[in-house]
């Protein structure tokens, strides 16, 4: 048996990785590009494991993916593969179109050429589990219910509309080809291996730098946090447990203020690796630009995960917080290497341009 993972150097698919090489006994083939996000070095722990085959490659390539398929026979195929960054889809949206669009397509075709020629038995069990973000939904009112799963699709943002078009493509191979799929839309993860271009990462390595703490607009725009474990565990259990066809919203029920947010790291910090100078890391907040078409709210109804499949979260947003920031402060190597030139040339376009 075995599975594959696209991505599976990214952020959420790194943790996934070490996340499943620990609970299962089973081959897993991790299917990356290695673009800017991707970090082989998340996967260290797990390099030379008998169940961890690493293969540099872009879920475009049909001929490449079309051999892993038909070398390994995966039982399922689970795409995190993506550009990622609301930031970068504003400063050049072809990556998104490219990867999540016409990437989701070519890996869509291949894994139905594949799955056709299975078995009986092994078509019947073989899944496509697609990673895909609440952003998709668009934004919220203050007092609008949060987003289930019914809720239109109104995306705002380059990333969010390539997102959108991925589920619609995943949804039609579904409903006209009967390809096994499921869906799962979730919120904000936050956790170990996040790249620091994101919101949690960027504000604890800049406060330890002793640089500015950028807060777009107002810092009142709401996002609702998932600690990247908990995101883990809902896959698993999407995997084995949920109806073919069906989507699944992911959350943590931690909705929290920008401004909120970065105030809770300068707390942990103060208290974990407070300054020399005796001053809180809050005195490094500024609040910058805003960020175009910036969505206001975004919040998740995971109700539906919860009563059908029974998942439910394991951290809260204070203990999710704090594991992260401890992470930071013990990994100075892993945020030494990903943090590379190319990666100080987007911090300086970015909130220096
Ligand atoms: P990430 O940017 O950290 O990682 C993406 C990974 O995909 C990288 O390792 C990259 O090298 C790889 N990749 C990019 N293009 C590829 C291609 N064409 N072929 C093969 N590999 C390619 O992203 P993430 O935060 O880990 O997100 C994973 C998935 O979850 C994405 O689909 C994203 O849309 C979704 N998601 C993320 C969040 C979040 O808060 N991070 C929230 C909701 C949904
Ligand atoms: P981000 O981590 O980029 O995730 P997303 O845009 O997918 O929600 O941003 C989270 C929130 O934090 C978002 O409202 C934008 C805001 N933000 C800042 O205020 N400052 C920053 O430097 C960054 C990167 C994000």
């Amino acid at each position: 048996m075995a599975i594959l993972v696209t991505g599976g150097a990214g952020f959420i698919g790194g943790n996934f990785v070490l996340d499943w090489i620990n609970h299962h006994d089973e081959l897993l083939i991790n299917l990356d590009k290695l673009t800017y996000a991707g970090n082989l070095q998340t996967l260290d722990s797990v390099s030379g494991h008998p169940n961890h085959v690493f293969v540099h490659g872009d879920i475009g390539n049909t001929e490449l993916v079309g051999q892993l398929l038909l070398e390994h026979k995966p039982r399922a195929v689970i795409n995190f593969a993506a550009e990622s960054h609301v930031d970068r889809s504003i400063h050049g949206p072809a990556a998104f179109i490219e990867t999540n669009v016409v990437g989701t397509f070519r890996l869509l075709e291949t894994v139905r050429t594949y799955w056709l020629e299975c078995s009986p038995v092994r078509k019947q069990e073989f899944r496509f589990l697609h990673v895909s973000t609440d952003e998709v939904y668009g934004t919220l009112g203050p007092q609008d219910p949060a987003f289930r799963e019914d809720h239109p699709y109104q995306p705002n943002s380059p990333y969010s509309a390539s997102k959108a078009a991925s589920d619609h493509l995943v949804r039609a191979w579904f409903h006209t080809y009967n390809l096994p799929v499921l869906t799962t839309n979730c919120s904000n993860n936050y956790g170990p291996f996040h790249f620091p271009e994101k919101l949690i990462p960027l504000v604890i390595l800049h406060a330890l730098e002793g640089k500015d703490l950028p807060v777009y607009g107002d810092g009142q725009q709401v996002r609702d946090w998932l600690f990247v474990k908990d995101h883990c565990s809902a896959l698993r259990r999407v995997l084995e447990a949920g109806q073919i066809g069906e989507t699944y919203n992911v959350g943590g029920w931690n909705e929290k203020a920008n401004l909120d947010v970065v105030r809770m790291i300068c707390s942990l910090l103060d208290e974990l690796r407070p300054r020399t100078d005796g001053i809180s890391y809050a005195e490094q907040i500024r609040f910058v630009r805003d960020r175009p078409g910036h969505d206001r709210r975004y919040a998740i109804d995971a109700h539906k995960l919860e009563k059908e499949l029974g998942w439910k979260p394991a951290e809260t947003f204070e203990s999710g917080l704090r594991k992260t920031v401890i992470w930071y402060l013990e990994h100075p190597d892993w945020v030494q290497g990903v943090t590379s030139g190319s990666y100080r040339q987007w911090l300086t376009s970015q909130y220096h341009g």
